[in-house]
């Protein structure tokens, strides 16, 4: 038979070992390796309890259970698919700073407000500093109970006691768990702090946030793992130079992925901003050479999102591609696609903006990112009130993307009378709309200037 061998993990970075080793291969921290023992067969058949199947047809449909608390803030509600449902638990990570203490803080004294018991655990800060922050958003007075401390089991009692309907704890990467000796924001510590926390939840029915730190590239520190456990993944961004949040449904069990809310950061708090378009459009640099207005769908929301680019002199040195909001490879291949076409970019910088600081993740912002470095390159303005949408192809065609009607609507919405889009969406409905259907980045580029 099989020798179930011990195994050493380790708590920076869960990297696996059959050996104990006195530093990390994986992330090269010291003394990090942990054994774990696993759990044998005659362990797995202690369990006496028969396992009980249902036939899929038989499965309650009904959302009877499902019981949604509305925090009265509509853009959180959306993310979270017409408010949290109670006992879930949502995973909120985003960059130190961008504004997670502050939303959840917000979001508690909505709920609160509504006749919801609310507790707030903070690993992070003191209550001295909490109701600072809550004096600042005019939200002293509200009925919110706190727990300042870095131990679960006392996050726990606090909860057995209280039994609130909502909790938030800020942050997994603070709190640990007393049985396991790693430090505090340890992958092991912050698996067995959020398995904790997801047990109380699910036991008690306490709707839970847990806040969580993200690493430099962007995922939730601590073990992907956390991840799966939650109901739903929440992520919070900004690009520091920007009020402007974006708070984004990565995961969601109840509700769509991709849905977004956007906020402002301002000196009160964060300020819900409905009319999305009409807030990134607001600075534009209306007849500027160099800009493209494009529609990209963010759930099921469409945004109208200003592209900025700049096209420098050719240099000696190896040309410059930086982007903000938009993924660099995408500008390199769109780049590449360009010089194919007879428009020569590979000596030249190029800096590419999605301008007042969303990031955009849609192929259908393709035509507009080439329709804003070609405008720059030569120095003239795209004709005014033209939409450019369509992903483009590594040949160079323009492809259809998803949801025209949606992104036709807020486009006219927002007074735009010329569209330049994939085949396919030419539509004969639209009074005072012209749309120039392109099938090439060459059909475009002729009709964009
Ligand atoms: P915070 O919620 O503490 O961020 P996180 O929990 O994600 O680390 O927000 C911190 C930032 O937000 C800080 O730079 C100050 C700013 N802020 C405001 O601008 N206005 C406000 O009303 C509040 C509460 C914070
Ligand atoms: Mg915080």
């Amino acid at each position: 038979m099989a020798k179930n061998k011990n195994m050493f993990v380790c708590s920076n970075c869960d990297y696996q070992s059959h050996n104990w080793l006195g530093r990390c291969t994986k992330c090269h921290e010291w003394n990090t390796l942990e054994e774990h023992v696993p759990q044998t067969a005659q362990h797995k058949r202690a369990s006496t309890r028969a396992p009980t199947t249902i036939k899929l047809s038989d499965v309650d449909l009904s959302s009877k259970g499902v019981v949604r608390l509305s925090s009265g803030c509509q853009e959180l509600d959306n993310v979270l698919g017409g408010g949290i449902v109670t006992g879930s638990v949502v995973l909120l990570g985003g960059d130190p700073g961008v504004g997670k203490s502050t939303l959840t803080l917000n979001a508690l004294a909505d709920y609160a407000n509504s006749g919801s018991v609310t507790l707030y655990a903070s690993g992070e800060e003191t209550s001295r500093q909490i109701a600072l922050r809550a004096k600042r958003m005019g939200l002293s007075d509200r009925d919110i109970h706190l727990l300042c401390t870095n131990d679960m089991d006392e996050i726990e009692s606090a909860a057995l006691q209280l039994k609130p309907t909502i909790m938030v704890i800020d942050s997994v990467q603070t709190i640990s768990v007393s049985d396991i000796t790693s430090t505090a924001g340890s992958a092991t510590q912050v698996r067995a702090v959020a398995q904790r926390a997801v047990a109380l939840a699910k036991g008690h029915n306490i709707a839970t946030f847990i806040v969580g730190h993200v690493t430099k590239s962007g995922d939730l520190a601590g073990p992907k793992t956390l991840e799966h456990f939650v109901d739903t993944v929440l992520h919070f961004e900004g690009d520091g130079r920007s009020q402007l949040r974006v708070l984004r449904a990565i995961k969601n069990r109840f509700g769509r992925a991709g849905e977004i809310g956007l906020f402002e950061m301002c000196d009160i708090g964060l300020k819900e901003v409905p009319d999305a378009s009409a807030r990134l459009l607001s600075e534009r640099a209306v007849g500027a050479a160099g800009t493209a207005v494009t529609a990209s769908l963010e759930g099921t929301r469409p945004i109208l999102t200003e592209i900025q680019a700049l096209v420098g002199v050719p240099g000696p040195q190896f040309p410059a591609r930086n982007c903000v909001g938009i993924d660099r490879n995408r500008v390199t291949m769109l780049a590449a696609v360009l010089e194919k076409s007879g428009v020569k970019l590979s000596d030249r910088d190029l800096y590419v903006n999605a301008a007042g600081g969303v990031r955009l993740h849609e192929p259908a912002v393709d035509l507009a990112i080439i329709a804003a470095m070609v405008s720059s390159l030569i120095e003239s303005p795209i004709i005014e009130n033209t939409l450019v949408i369509g992903e483009v192809g590594l040949v160079g065609e323009v492809r259809n993307v998803s949801h025209p009607k949606l992104r036709l609507r807020e486009a006219i919405r927002h007074g735009f009378t010329r569209i330049v889009a994939p085949p396919g969406w030419q539509d004969d409905t639209l009074e005072g709309v012209t749309v120039h259907t392109v099938s090439t980045v060459q059909e475009a580029l002729k009709v964009l200037f």
